[in-house]
């Protein structure tokens, strides 16, 4: 609509109803076949995506009448207001946040230089008044016809998304195509959600790949949800349809705090916190070899049974993921022997170091639960750097500050022993099942190594070799070694799990630990 001229209206009640008009006409979009077009897609519209993520009525929008200023390829004839995205504030459960969203109704969403600085004055009020922000990405990148304004613009979100980084919390949900820079900003964020079959996500789309390399793959193929839950490790959750998506980026936020000088919401818990886990006598064989589902372990311990699982479809060999106990919001990291035996390899590193991080910027406690036979071997793991990868986990538990709790499982074998939040790299306290076995290795590796002269010349190798195993396990393999050693805290009844880590993130609760002074640490990467 025209701006009020000679004709416009006399009073102000006249010029209200413009207003509203003008309003209105922004939420439509520029056309009713462009609504229309988006929902042939399977997509929601950016107002009706709103309604869903926040609270009824919450939502303050913010320069929804900027528009560009751009000239050329016709762009002096196209001035729809907000510019293709639509920024703003409102709640979820009554807590602050800060959101943009791309409309791509108008220029597919594409971000031109009004867009860009729209984006920017959002991201710097949600860093000042220490709220959340969440980013709605359908849009189609760096706006054609605006040429490098457009990069400039992505430029000023990328460092705005590191400024804030460990800052406020940063989620960025991708509910259509997200192709160059809107790709790398949510990979700069510390949460990503991605819908099936709507989302895709990739540095240069199909047609540049087959221009380049002459691989054909589709836009899913190459950068869809799927491939980034369970290939590239990208996407921190995934769903079927956008609602369940956005519900479930309001449940992450209730776990969350509005930023890092803060602790995550508590609730009130009905699961009282001295709960036995007679379940878990039954659950876990005493056999090291033999495996069952840590994730049932996980889910009996926490409050009500509620884990939200991270990376569920990725690196499925560690468990990670926000619970509560005792109405307390808690990190939990697991090995898991349903899959690889519970190995830690190079995905699994990574997946468990960016959560421990995670936390640790977030004022969340750690739970570790430890059941894990050691790094996976092989030229391949350590080709591919696993001593690299494997050392972020390392860097990442010896940084954390959090209350730190380990339970040992099971086995602990190993350089995987120490990186799975051992005393000695600074788990604030430690306690372990009465079939822990923790050790350099298991006992026939261990008599392979250190008697293999010895059983290769005995009259009888095979029972040698057994003798010198059993005596290894009896010695060094019992589960009161390490509690003899003060390298475990204690050794309690399984039953008894969630009650002493209840108790035990209660007392850490006033933990205050610093760092040194440094301008940053230099991580393995
Ligand atoms: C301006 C664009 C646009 C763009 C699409 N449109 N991409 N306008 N700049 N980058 C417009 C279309 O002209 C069309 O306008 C409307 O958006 C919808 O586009 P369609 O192609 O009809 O939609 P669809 O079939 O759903 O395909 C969506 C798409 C495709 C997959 C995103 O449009 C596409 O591939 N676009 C180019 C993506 C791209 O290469 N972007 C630059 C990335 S590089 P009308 O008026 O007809 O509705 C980058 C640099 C930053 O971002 C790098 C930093 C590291």
């Amino acid at each position: 609509m025209a701006w009020p001229a000679e004709s416009a209206p006399e009073t102000l009640r006249d010029r209200v109803a413009a207003l509203h008009a003008l309003r209105a006409s922004v939420r439509s979009g520029p056309d009713a076949s462009a609504t229309a077009r988006q929902h042939a897609k399977g997509k929601l519209t950016v107002w009706e995506r709103l309604d869903v993520l926040l609270d009824p009525g919450s939502f303050v929008e913010l320069e929804g009448l900027r528009k560009h200023r751009a000239v050329g390829f016709g762009m002096e004839r196209r001035h729809p207001p907000g510019d293709g995205v639509v920024t703003g504030w409102g709640t979820v459960d009554g807590r602050r946040v800060f959101v943009y969203a791309h409309d791509f109704r108008v220029f597919g969403g594409s971000l031109g230089e009004a867009h860009a600085q729209k984006i920017h004055k959002l991201m710097d009020l949600a860093e000042a008044a220490g709220a959340p922000l969440v980013s709605l990405n359908d849009g189609a990148g760096a706006r054609i016809q605006e040429g490098v304004t457009g990069l400039a613009g992505y430029g000023g979100i990328f460092r705005r998304n590191v400024r804030a980084s460990g800052v406020i919390p940063q989620i960025s949900v991708l509910l259509g195509p997200c192709a160059g820079g809107a790709a790398y900003s949510p990979a700069l964020t510390d949460f990503v959600f991605m819908v099936r079959g709507t989302a895709q996500m990739f540095v240069t789309g199909p047609d540049v790949v087959q221009a380049v390399t002459g691989e054909v793959i589709t836009h899913e193929q190459l950068g869809g949800a799927d491939v980034h839950a369970r290939e590239s490790g990208v996407a921190t959750f995934v769903h079927d349809d956008e609602v369940s998506c956005l519900e479930d980026v309001r449940y992450l936020i209730s776990m969350l705090p509005a930023n890092n000088q803060e602790a995550p919401p508590a609730a009130g818990a009905d699961d009282p916190a001295d709960r036995l886990n007679t379940a878990l006598l039954d659950l876990v064989p005493a056999d090291p070899s033999l495996p069952y589902d840590m994730g049932e372990v996980v889910t009996e311990v926490l409050d009500d049974g509620e884990f939200l699982e991270f990376h569920e479809h990725w690196a499925g060999n560690v468990l990670c993921g926000l619970g509560r106990i005792d109405g307390h919001v808690v990190g939990v990291i697991a090995n898991q022997p349903m899959v690889l035996a519970g190995v830690l390899d190079i995905a699994a590193a990574e997946k468990a170091a960016r959560f421990v991080q995670t936390c640790d910027a977030f004022n969340i406690p750690l739970v570790t639960l430890v059941d894990v036979p050691g790094f996976l071997p092989g030229s391949d793991q350590e080709h591919r750097g696993i001593i690299r990868h494997g050392a972020k986990l390392l860097y990442a538990y010896c940084a954390a500050t959090v209350p730190r709790v380990q339970v040992i499982v099971r086995k602990a074998y190993g350089g995987a022993y120490i990186v799975m939040d051992s005393r000695s790299i600074g788990a604030d306290l430690s306690f372990a099942w009465p079939i822990n076995e923790i050790a350099v290795m298991g006992a026939e590796g261990a008599a392979n190594v250190v008697f293999r002269k010895e059983i290769a010349a005995a009259p009888d190798p095979a029972a040698a070799r057994r003798d010198r195993i059993t005596e290894y396990r009896d010695e060094l393999m019992h589960p009161y070694y390490a509690a003899e050693r003060g390298l475990v805290d204690d050794v309690i009844d399984p039953v008894r799990t969630r009650a002493v880590l209840a108790e035990s993130l209660a007392v850490l609760r006033a933990k205050h630990a610093g760092q040194p002074y440094r301008k940053h640490g230099n991580p393995p990467s």
